[in-house]
């Protein structure tokens, strides 16, 4: 189903006609631009002046998310699946951020042949879009490329340990699969394709209730109900605050032609989960207990990212803390959850309490 709602139309732009890339007033789509990285994606690009059209069929993401910033004029919200090729009445984009996927175990794995055409021809259909309109690309792509990484920390030029048959295959080989897609069209049809591995990314406006590990334990913690740990707690993730992200994708979106092949994007500080649960029950103040649940199939034991590419490449580096970051996310979910159920040991709402039969500890 394709619906354009609000917003103002957006220039059309002479075929072939490529934007200075600094320049403000430039016309973008961004795939998957209701979720969580795309609606902070959207909101810093609305505010940096360019024309944004979102795509989405709110799958993961939420019209909540976006729609305060059509009162600006410049962002135009379409209800579209990216399985589908893409809906007429859109302008010619200067440029194309490619982020519509579920990312948290618990909604892709919902699915999983859905996700891995999302990861396929969601892929191939914004590719073509991005060749008709000769728009530079930015394809979200992921830290779970590496797998279960046997090099640590992860660098880009690691080619993973990754189970293709698995409950997170759908994602982690879609992703792997996007990627093969992505490279081989730009070479082929002369796109010019730029990919960000994420690795894990939290803050304000993630799911309450996806199972990915930060809402998980803020939202337990909220509640006073027990944080739920799958296995000793001793696995690493590294933490990337929304905002450093959304500075992260920009730049890889404006670097130079120098900017070739897949580009490492997290936080280069390791912390253990157990010690994530710790910081977050001492930040809320919550007397939750802390308890232990099998670790799910496939989970990874290390993960952080070796960032020296993108901080040669594009100077960037995340700036915010994990405490300033689980501070304004802590203080998003109080607001979120709502009242007195937000109180530790208060009731919540239903759809506030983290998926836990399906939850697993990284998106
Ligand atoms: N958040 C992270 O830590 C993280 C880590 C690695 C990679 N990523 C990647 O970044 C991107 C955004 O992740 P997120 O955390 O914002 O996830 P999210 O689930 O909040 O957002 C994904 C968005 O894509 C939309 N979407 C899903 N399938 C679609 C389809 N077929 N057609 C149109 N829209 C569709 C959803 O409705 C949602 O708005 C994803 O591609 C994800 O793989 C995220």
């Amino acid at each position: 189903m394709t619906q354009l709602a609000g917003g103002s139309a957006v220039t059309p732009r002479p075929a072939g006609a490529r934007a200075n890339r600094r320049s403000a007033g430039r016309a973008i789509a961004v795939t998957g631009g209701a979720g969580f990285i795309g609606s902070h994606l959207c909101e810093a690009l609305v505010g940096a002046g360019h024309a944004v059209s979102c795509l989405d069929n709110f799958q993961t993401g939420r019209r909540a998310n976006v729609e305060f910033l059509e009162a600006s004029g410049k962002f135009t919200l379409c209800e579209h699946d990216v399985v589908e090729p893409w809906p007429g009445g859109l302008p010619r984009f200067d440029e194309i951020y490619h982020l519509a996927c579920p990312a948290s175990p618990a909604h892709y794995q919902a699915d999983r042949v859905k996700t891995a055409l999302t990861c396929a021809l969601g892929t191939l259909n914004t590719l073509r879009r991005a060749q008709r309109d000769g728009a530079v690309l930015v394809h979200a792509s992921t830290s779970e490329v590496y797998g279960d990484p046997e090099v640590h920390p992860q660098i880009e030029s690691y080619f993973g340990n990754v189970n293709s048959v698995g409950p997170r295959s759908c994602y982690d080989e879609g992703k792997r699969f996007a990627e093969t897609l992505a490279t081989d069209f730009g070479r082929q049809k002369g796109v010019l394709v730029r990919m960000a591995r994420i690795f894990n990314t939290f803050g304000p406006r993630m799911q309450a209730n996806d199972g990915r590990v930060v809402s998980n334990f803020i939202v337990q913690a909220l509640q006073g109900a027990d944080i739920t740990i799958y296995g000793a707690g001793d696995q690493t993730r590294s933490f990337c605050f929304v905002d450093d992200m959304v500075e992260g994708l920009r730049r890889l979106m404006e670097g130079g032609e120098a900017v070739v092949g897949p580009v490492n994007m997290g936080s280069p500080v390791e912390t253990t989960i157990g010690e994530l649960a710790r910081i977050v029950i001492d930040m809320t103040g919550s007397r939750s207990r802390i308890v232990h649940r099998p670790l799910p199939i496939d989970d990874p034991r290390r993960r952080r990212p070796d960032i020296s590419k993108a901080q040669a490449s594009l100077g960037w580096r995340p700036q915010i803390s994990l405490r300033d970051g689980l501070a304004r996310t802590i203080a998003y979910f109080e607001r979120e959850i709502g009242g007195e159920g937000a109180k530790i040991g208060g009731r919540v709402p239903a759809s506030a309490t983290p998926a836990r039969a399906s939850a697993e500890i990284r998106p």
